[in-house]
């Protein structure tokens, strides 16, 4: 590293920034598998950057899209003007909806700004329906939903909640994951789908008609892999339907082939209300989100006096034109390369290649789906989080490989793009460090 280089003035988000000025981790150059650091050396993506670059680094078709697109229109006004690329991306982007009802997208600029729209849209449709008591908003303990205040809410991280106050008529049911019973479960867990029940428990203890919306991810990626039991989801949707209250997919990190398919909703085959996604939208390249909703609550939204804003909310930079061309390009080469299908074709590989680890020291419990992988690592001396850390820090610098952790829980998801050998290698760093930690 450059030694003169100033690393104080920016504040990094959920970091330890005083460990990472200590001794950075940093890299600026990256492409298709690989990630390289100052000294050029390069480092195996095992995690698609944060979950985001599901096609791969720097994918020419996408850099060309956004080049180009830099060079016409740097920006239109979003609030009552538009620019056709904002509605061609809405277009391609409901292409691969999970049923026709899906209609009508709202761009945001983040996977956070696409859940606190979700519950937005979820509240004011009720109201606009004269369901005026339907307010409360049901999440699940372990969940994350980004940080908006809205996010954290209906989240079930209590450090994400620490010093700040919470909406009002939130409620949580519980998680999914439990190691006893469902340790080393490859794929779905066989146990749980009594688990959906607790949302029963919720309708019991307020009454459906107060009960606007459930949110939940279809599989918790952030939070440390968590994968639903077999049965579960689908409990969940028929109960949010006998009930008349909105199902909301939060798949910031399932959406754009993580599970081979485009979303999570065809994997289980489970429709929802709405769809919030990001991240691999654009495959990381500008920042993106977007909620996905059924027509039939766009249409509650357009009763009213034409010349009248429908909805008051928006962001300055909705379906901003960088963004929309990146999210063309990219749907154009996940589906031109057919990299969804190679996550199924890849999936049974990753699955062995991963539970190989089982026997490693302090190795609690892999899970895995899709091309999404979880090792959760017993805690070092009883502190959460520092062993995670060691594995991490050691990866990068020792192994070049870049790890994501949650507290002791490795999570992977590694681009789409990945070979055999790729797989092979990222298993092998792990073993490395997790036998060495
Ligand atoms: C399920 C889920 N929802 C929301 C978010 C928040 O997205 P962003 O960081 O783009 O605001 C994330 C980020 O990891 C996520 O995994």
């Amino acid at each position: 590293m450059n030694q003169s280089q100033n690393l104080e003035n920016l504040w990094m988000p959920f970091s330890a920034n005083q460990a990472f000025k200590a001794k950075p981790r940093l890299m600026n150059e990256s492409r298709g598998m690989y990630y390289k650091k100052l000294d050029g050396t390069p480092v195996l993506d095992s995690t698609s950057g944060l979950w985001c670059c599901n096609a791969g680094h720097n994918h020419p078709t996408i850099v060309k899209a956004i080049q180009n697109q830099a060079a016409k229109l740097d920006y239109a006004p979003s609030f009552q003007m538009g620019h056709p690329l904002g509605f061609k991306a809405a277009e391609k982007l409901l292409d691969l909806s999970p049923a026709d009802e899906f209609q009508y997208v709202f761009f945001t600029n983040s996977g956070s700004e696409a859940v606190d729209t979700a519950l937005k849209i979820a509240l004011g449709y009720q109201q606009l329906r004269d369901k005026n008591e339907k307010i409360i908003l049901v999440g699940r303990e372990r969940a994350y939903h980004g940080v908006g205040f809205g996010g954290i809410s209906v989240g079930g991280l209590p450090l994400n909640k620490k010093h700040f106050s919470l909406l009002e008529n939130v409620d949580h049911i519980s998680t999914t994951h439990n190691l006893e019973k469902n340790a080393f479960s490859k794929g779905m867990p066989d146990w749980g789908v009594d688990l959906a029940d607790d949302l029963l428990q919720i309708i019991k203890k307020y009454g459906s008609d107060k009960i606007a919306a459930f949110i939940t991810e279809p599989l918790a990626g952030s939070t440390g892999v968590l994968i639903p039991p077999k049965g579960y989801l689908e409990r969940i949707r028929k109960i949010c339907t006998d009930h008349d209250i909105l199902l909301i997919f939060d798949e910031v990190i399932t959406g754009f082939g993580r599970l081979g398919t485009p979303f999570a909703a065809q994997y289980f085959d489970v429709i929802p209300d709405m769809i919030v996604c990001a991240k691999g939208l654009t495959s990381g390249t500008v920042p993106m989100g977007a909620v996905m909703v059924k027509k039939e609550i766009y249409d509650m939204y357009q009763k009213g006096d034409p010349k009248m804003i429908d909805l008051f909310h928006g962001y300055t930079y909705s379906a901003h034109p960088l963004a929309s061309a990146a999210l063309i390009a990219t749907l154009e080469v996940y589906l031109g390369e057919g990299l969804f299908e190679r996550v199924a074709q890849l999936e049974s590989y990753w699955e062995d290649a991963l539970h190989s680890l089982k026997d490693l020291n302090n190795v609690v419990d892999i899970r895995n789906l899709g091309l999404v992988g979880g090792i959760e690592m017993s805690s070092k001396n009883g502190e959460v989080g520092s062993r995670g850390y060691d594995v991490f820090e050691r990866g990068f610098h020792d192994e070049n490989i870049l790890l994501r952790f949650t507290g002791d829980i490795i999570a992977l998801s590694p681009p789409l793009i990945a070979d055999k050998e790729h797989i092979d290698q990222i298993i092998k760093s792990l073993k490395k460090v997790i036998s060495d930690n």
